[in-house]
């Protein structure tokens, strides 16, 4: 498994230009596109981070971190994903970095998704989906989702975003509709994201193999 990661981490570095300023997601597979990332840093010049964790490892390497605000529009940003559907609509938020990568997503012209082959699927769902919320909304928005949606939320007890807010994970769903689902929960006051990225899916998909697999 970890082996279709550094895979796909690793063949991301060919849609890195020169003088970039990269857009840099969270988790496993994305920490292998770090390290590459790390060999041929004076090549960019310099990266977006979506949480503390990538932030870490790309200090480490020598990476400049920028901020959003003053970089504007980002030309690529680079992430892995929790489970991916043929249209490339994702679920994310597995490591609890949800908003922060759904801001730098937006912010971005190519979003490239890296995943291994066993996070696709036909139809989202299997995953629990993550939802980051405000603390004292999280029962209101948890019998919300219940009624809305039939899914069970699951508060992921003892996890503090970066935002200082906490997650529910919402177990039980058949997402079919995924663009509806996402517009539907956005709306409960209270939900600061949803771990739903199929209003702005990702642009391409690498699946890690021997070779890795390019979706567009
Ligand atoms: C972080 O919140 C998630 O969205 C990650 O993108 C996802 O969990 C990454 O999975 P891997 O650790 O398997 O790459």
């Amino acid at each position: 498994m970890s082996e279709s990661k550094r895979l796909a981490g690793e063949k991301a570095i060919e849609f890195v230009e020169d003088g970039m300023v990269v857009g840099v997601g969270t988790g496993s597979t994305v920490a292998y596109f770090i390290d590459a990332l790390g060999r041929i840093r004076d090549r960019i010049a310099g990266a977006v981070s979506s949480s503390e964790q990538s932030t870490q490892q790309l200090r480490r390497l020598g990476i400049e971190i920028l901020d959003l605000n003053a970089t504007g529009p980002l030309p690529l940003y680079v992430d892995g994903a929790d489970e991916c559907d043929p249209r490339r609509c994702l679920i994310k938020g597995g490591g609890a970095a949800l908003t922060r990568e759904k801001i730098i997503a937006e912010a971005s012209e190519t979003f490239v998704c890296i995943i291994d082959p066993a996070k696709q699927v036909d139809v989202l769902g299997r995953f629990p989906l993550p939802v980051e919320v405000i603390p004292m909304a999280r029962s209101l928005v948890g019998r919300e989702i219940l009624a809305r949606t039939g899914g069970q939320p699951v508060w992921r007890e003892g996890v503090v975003t970066d935002n200082g807010n906490l997650v529910l994970d919402v177990h039980n769903l058949r997402i079919t509709d995924p663009v509806a689902l996402e517009r539907e929960l956005n709306q409960i006051p209270g939900v600061v994201s949803v771990g739903l990225f199929a209003r702005r899916p990702a642009d391409v998909v690498i699946v890690g193999g021997q070779p890795p697999q390019i979706l567009r």
